[in-house]
């Protein structure tokens, strides 16, 4: 990674500013509904849809409370539902590196549908594939 956007990268972990910069908690809501609304449209995230709850609703809300805290900002996930920690919570469904993928294109693309910085955007989808990588519990 170029020195620039190691630099970029450190600003955008500094206090609150990836909360911010995803709009809050309305623009992690949209990002979150969006997400949800591509994995119903993608192909390639059929399998993964079908692993969820016909009512998308409850995974929509969730996401988003989570992702809140995710990003440095308020942990909306725990003060409405307790404590969470992602492996575990996953630990039910077969994650391996298909689901993985899966997931992190559905994320890309509802990341490319915000009006966020395109750095921003990369950024947060190499954050992303981390905790994504814990989810999986298979190869
Ligand atoms: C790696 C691929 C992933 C897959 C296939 C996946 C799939 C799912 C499914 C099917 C559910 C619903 C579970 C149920 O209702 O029984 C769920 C819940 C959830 N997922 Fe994921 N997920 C993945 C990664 C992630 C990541 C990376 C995050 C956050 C950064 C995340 C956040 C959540 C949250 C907050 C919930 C709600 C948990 C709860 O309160 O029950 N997921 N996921």
């Amino acid at each position: 990674m170029s020195d620039n956007l190691e630099n970029l990268h450190a600003q955008y972990r500094e206090g609150d500013t990836q909360f911010r910069m995803a709009g809050g908690i309305e623009g992690i809501t949209k990002l979150a509904n969006d997400f949800y609304d591509v994995m119903e449209s993608l192909p390639e995230a059929r399998k993964i849809l079908f692993m969820h709850p016909t009512d998308l609703t409850m995974s929509r809300e969730k996401l988003a409370v989570f992702l809140c805290g995710y990003l440095d900002g308020p942990d909306r996930y725990a003060e409405k539902y307790g404590p969470m920690q992602l492996a575990p919570a996953h630990a039910h469904l077969a994650i391996g590196t298909a689901e993985k993928e899966a997931w992190l294109l559905c994320m890309e693309k509802a990341l490319a549908l915000q009006d966020y910085p395109r750095e921003f955007q990369e950024f947060l989808l190499k954050r992303l594939s981390v905790p994504a990588d814990r989810c999986r519990n298979r190869p």
